[in-house]
């Protein structure tokens, strides 16, 4: 099929802000992501590839991406086991990997400039850590992340528990969006500075698991359990069930206490957030059940479920599912249940479009607010702009630190704190969910607190990945 620029340009135009009206595309295939893409090699090998990620017949974009695929392969391991991965770098630039939400040493966890040197073109890393807590999980590179992920870099990294809970389908949703121009290509300008100083770099084109028309055959009442993942570097995706019913069972890979109902209500997922959902499939034999994205009021079909007649499902409503087994992480912290006093640090999130940082302090020196917008910086935690010299706070090993955030700026943070999870503690002091990310809108005031795990360099920063760039990131020492 030959295609006219002319008539790429109106299809690119055509693209809703939010997913894709899809109706007289031919669907891409659904990819299936299978163990075996990671069997074959224990190495992660970033390069640069070209992938059909518009519809076909629409040229094909050039991706950066592990082992060809994108996201990248599912890399899926029992609860205690062993990780161990070889990143090869076969980019043009140096590259890390970053294993979001995972326990590991400081060594292991992929910052560049904090945990390791960046790995150079041509050169590899070997990653090797346990995985003490069962969940939904993701990794992704860390160097220059608001681009290297932008172009592809990231994959799923789920931990098994070793009694999972009863379903008849475990399926990851690796949620996406992409910035393409006219042409397939991914658009530049990844640094651009009316995306940092407002809501970052939003796409133009949304993909779950690589496909941007994602179906897949379920039976009428199979129980799916969806582990939902937000990749985009900064989108936010509220989400919501059709003809499915269900629970949330886990956030951010963290078991609830009991399941949630997810029935008749969104469910707002961050950047680099994740949901665990047990649902069943209500809709009949030849209907369509559906994950639902919804942007400005309106409903799209991020992932289609076509129904087929059950044989030996059960039929008819199925009981609620038991809780996932409690991490770890989550009972050997007592202190964060009883809600008893502990240290509390203010942090004010600062700057953006509309509100202006004034002055900070960046590389060890006060400058104002245009000297800071000319080196791409708009945005600062309690006054100071990221990476700084010194750490956010210093932590000895078991001791609990409560951050008090104050979001003083005219857009939404999603917060994430690197080495161990948190939980959210509300105005009375009560504890929430445990967490590794936290959306913070605009004018609101929230607070987490996590007692320090292992020693070593932590970053704590904003997962929109050009806030993070232009400013919002810092660092918590637990010393050793
Ligand atoms: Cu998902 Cu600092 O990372
Ligand atoms: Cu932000």
């Amino acid at each position: 099929m030959s295609i006219t620029r002319r008539k790429l340009l109106g299809w690119a135009a055509a693209l809703p802000a939010a997913g894709l009206g899809t109706a007289g595309f031919t669907p891409l295939r659904a990819q299936d992501r299978t163990a075996a893409a990671v069997a074959e090699s224990d190495d992660l090998r970033a390069s640069v590839f070209s992938r059909q990620l518009a519809p076909e017949g629409y040229p094909a974009t050039e991706v950066w991406g592990y082992n060809g695929a994108i996201p990248g392969p599912e890399i899926r391991q029992p609860q205690g086991s062993r990780l161990r991965r070889r990143l090869v770098n076969g980019l043009p630039e140096p590259s890390s990997i970053h294993w979001h939400g995972i326990r590991l040493e400081n060594g292991m966890d992929g910052v560049p400039g904090l945990t390791q040197e960046p790995v150079a073109p041509g050169e590899s890393f070997n990653y090797g850590f346990d995985l003490p807590d069962a969940g939904t999980y993701w990794y992704h590179t860390h160097n220059r992340s608001y681009e290297q992920m932008a172009r592809g870099l990231f994959g799923p990294l789920i931990v098994t528990e070793a009694e999972p809970p009863e379903a008849d389908t475990d399926l990851v949703l690796f949620l996406d969006d992409w910035r393409l121009g006219g042409d397939g290509t991914i658009a530049a300008g990844f640094g651009a500075a009316h995306d940092a100083a407002h809501a970052g770099r939003l796409g133009n084109f949304i993909t779950v698991n690589g496909a941007f028309d994602f179906r897949r055959k379920v039976q009428q009442g199979e129980r799916l359990r969806l582990r939902v993942i937000n990749g985009a570097t900064s989108r936010i995706f509220p989400l919501a069930l059709d003809a499915m019913a269900g629970w949330i069972v886990a956030f951010d890979g963290m078991p609830l206490a009991g399941p949630e109902s997810a029935d008749g209500r969104a469910i707002v997922l961050g950047p680099a957030q994740r949901v665990d959902l047990i649902v069943d499939v209500t809709a009949e034999a030849g209907e369509q059940a559906t994950l639902v994205g919804i942007e400005r009021g309106q409903g799209f079909a991020l992932a289609s479920f076509d129904v087929a007649s059950g044989k030996d499902l059960a039929r008819g409503p199925r009981a609620a599912p038991l809780p996932l087994p409690a991490n770890p992480v989550q009972l050997r912290h007592p202190a964060l249940v009883a809600g008893k006093e502990m240290r509390r640090q203010e942090m004010l999130l600062q700057g953006g479009a509309m509100r202006a940082l004034q002055s900070a302090s960046y590389q060890g020196r006060r400058q104002d607010g245009q000297a800071l917008a000319d080196q791409g910086k708009y945005w600062a935690f309690s006054d100071v702009i990221g990476l700084p010299e010194a750490p956010f706070a210093r932590l000895s090993p078991g001791e609990t630190l409560r951050i008090d955030m104050v979001n003083d700026t005219a857009f939404a943070h999603a917060m994430h704190l690197h080495g161990t999870h948190f939980r959210e503690i509300d105005a009375e002091g009560a504890p929430g969910p445990w967490r590794d990310t936290l959306l913070i809108d605009p004018d609101e005031r929230r607070s987490i607190a996590f007692v320090a795990d292992q020693p070593g360099n932590w970053l704590f920063h904003c997962h929109m990945l050009a806030h993070q760039e232009a400013g919002m990131k810092t660092w918590i020492e637990v010393t050793a």
